[in-house]
């Protein structure tokens, strides 16, 4: 019980492999030297047996693959780490309930189908102004407390959690009690207690939020989900925490550690800031770059698959390494180079196949409002501590920054 909930479910990779290299942005070295060897690799580590993938074209054939599954809860790996009572507590059925990131077709199908059309190009056309406005309100509050400022706290993470509370109409009043509880979720190393604890108070906070909109539902996606939809209660309070997991924590540390990038590459801010017309692309190139999944994206084998050359039992667990298979060179031309006006291309930032994010396009919207407003308000930002100072979430299945302490 006293093991870290996340090592549970997600299999485990030697740190020299999921770590960073000598520079902050680049992937760990061990697995830029793997990636010299080969494009697919068996891993043996603390009794786990990983298939880890560094290449681009075998990533997207094992995302696209219809014998790998996301059941990670389920998995004969999970199955045989945790016992069936902690399991039962870990995962009841109520709490798996809408969870569709864990789902395969066909149920996946049915849950992507009513989120896909909830999550409309008016809606989105809709929240960018918003967007605006919250980008817009947090900078304000920390240019009025002035410099030194920490970007995380005051900025990258503020920003996506008051977003979703607009996807899904959290009222302004409980705005806070939101923030608080979000903010907990990102702490280091939960034990499984905690974590128990932790979700089942987020969970009561988002049925509270299901019953409200089914009383008084407003034009956010969570009433459009009560209204066209027949999901029940469990399903959507499912659906509600899964888009908060997802859209948080991601967001939040592109923001950042995508400042953190701009300021260690001085040309590249100086470029985007005087040309913001480069800003989509400066976003691709920072997924790209940054690929912040830096334990990758999991799925294991349902029966024998042949990928890359590889043979894949069923059961077997497969990683896909973002970090290696973002910087696959022969995909991209000088890959370990950050370019803001790099042509774009494909990378798997955002994963590939019926999985790949639901929140993409919010996501770019944030981060494009978010960079474009941050470097034409403080346009002599910089870090106002040595950059090996910047405490770094290396010990985080996602990447990014603790703290990122700025002056301008
Ligand atoms: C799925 C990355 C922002 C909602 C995913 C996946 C990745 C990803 C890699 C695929 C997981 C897999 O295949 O197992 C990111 C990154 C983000 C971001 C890097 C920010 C820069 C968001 C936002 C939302 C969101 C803002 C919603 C508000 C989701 C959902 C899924 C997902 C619901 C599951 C989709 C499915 O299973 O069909 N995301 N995401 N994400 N993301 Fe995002």
């Amino acid at each position: 019980r006293q093991r870290n909930a996340q090592e549970l479910i997600r299999p485990q990779l030697p740190a020299e492999l999921t770590n960073r290299g000598k520079c902050p942005f680049d992937p760990a070295t061990g697995l830029t030297e793997l990636s010299e060897h080969g494009r697919i690799h068996r891993i043996e580590h603390n009794g786990d047996t990983v298939w880890l993938v560094t290449g681009h074209d075998e990533a997207r054939a094992v995302l696209a693959a219809p014998q790998m599954s996301s059941d990670r809860i389920n998995s004969p790996r999970a199955r045989a780490l945790i016992s069936p009572e902690l399991h039962a507590e870990m995962f009841p059925p109520e709490r798996q309930a809408g969870s569709f990131i864990f789902m395969d077709a066909p149920e996946h199908t049915r849950y992507r189908r009513l989120l896909t059309g909830q999550f409309t190009v008016r809606r989105m056309r809709d929240l960018t102004p918003r967007v605006h406005e919250i980008v817009t309100s947090q900078l304000d509050a920390m240019i009025e407390k002035g410099p030194p400022a920490d970007l995380v706290h005051d900025f990258a993470l503020p920003v996506p959690s008051l977003v979703i509370c607009e996807l899904l109409g959290v009222d302004y009043g409980d705005r806070d009690e939101f923030q608080r509880r979000t903010s907990k979720l990102l702490s280091l190393n939960t034990t499984v207690d905690e974590q128990i604890k932790n979700t089942t108070e987020l969970r009561k906070f988002m049925h509270g939020l299901v019953r409200a909109k089914r009383q008084n539902p407003g034009d956010d996606l969570l009433s459009g989900l009560v209204r066209d939809t027949d999901l029940n209660d469990n399903e959507l309070t499912g659906i509600a925490n899964l888009l908060l997991i997802a859209g948080h924590e991601t967001t939040a540390n592109m923001l950042a550690l995508g400042t953190f990038a701009l300021l260690e590459h001085p040309d590249q801010f100086a470029r985007l800031r005087d040309n913001p017309e480069l800003t989509e692309n400066a976003v691709e190139e920072l997924l790209r770059y940054l690929s912040i999944i830096s334990s990758g994206v999991s799925r294991h084998a349902t029966e024998d698959v042949v990928i890359g050359g590889a043979t894949i039992r069923a059961g077997e667990t497969v990683v896909v390494s973002v970090p290696a298979v973002n910087r696959d060179d022969t995909q991209y031309d000088d890959p370990h180079a950050l370019l803001v006006d790099r042509p774009r291309g494909h990378h798997v930032a955002f994963g590939h196949g019926i999985h790949q994010c639901l929140g993409q396009q919010l996501a770019r919207v944030e981060m494009a409002v978010g960079f474009t407003e941050l470097l034409r308000r403080l346009p002599a930002l910089k870090l106002a501590v040595p950059a090996d100072e910047v405490p770094l979430r290396t010990d985080m299945s996602i990447y990014g920054v603790h703290r990122l302490p700025v002056t301008w």
